[in-house]
């Protein structure tokens, strides 16, 4: 397999999340209640899959291994407006978990920042997956040997088979630190 490969699979459940994401935004708009629990899944998603799986392997390899080469500056500027993009996404991500963060546990409270930043999260990861699998990814690839294609392979599954292990040690810290600090 590619390296792009894992990539591109990755995408294709991102896509049918924020398909998701823009079905509830439309449910939202027809008046419908903010609903937490599915709030809170999504800021999940977006944070630990896209963001800290997806986008990780992005910048820490593929994006890392392109800087240290003389890549042509078309596609330099490719790159720079996707690390831009990454950063929208989180910077909305984070908008939206604060967003939801004020909300009372039955969903009551100001719904106009959490329909703006599900909008805007709903628009920003379809065009960014589609410059990536359409106008980055096949030339990127091309500044890299056989060889170094399997290598970017194997960093990525070790990138990966880290992820799970941090995701569950930030569960006990957070824990543990409820235990310290205990809801009144
Ligand atoms: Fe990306
Ligand atoms: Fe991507």
């Amino acid at each position: 397999m590619l390296p792009i490969g894992p990539l591109m699979i990755e995408h294709r459940l991102i896509e049918r999340v924020i398909q998701d994401m823009g079905a509830e935004l439309s449910r939202l708009r027809a008046g419908s209640a903010l609903d937490p629990p599915y709030l809170a899944t999504i800021i999940d998603f977006l944070r630990t899959y896209a963001d800290r799986t997806h986008h990780g392997k992005e910048e820490d390899i593929l994006f890392a291994d392109l800087a240290e080469r003389q890549i042509e500056p078309g596609l330099a500027g490719i790159m720079q407006t996707l690390l831009e993009d990454h950063q929208r996404a989180r910077a909305a991500t984070g908008r939206l978990a604060e967003a939801v963060a004020a909300l009372g546990a039955d969903g009551e409270g100001v719904a106009a920042p959490v329909e703006g930043t599900l909008a805007e999260l709903v628009a920003l990861y379809p065009a960014h997956i589609a410059t990536e699998d359409r106008r980055f990814f096949k030339p990127a690839l091309g500044y890299f040997t056989r060889h170094e294609q399997e290598d970017m392979l194997q960093r990525f599954r070790k990138f990966d088979s880290s992820l799970i292990h941090e995701r569950y040690r930030r569960v006990a810290e957070t824990l543990a630190q409820r235990r310290l600090d205990p809801i009144p």
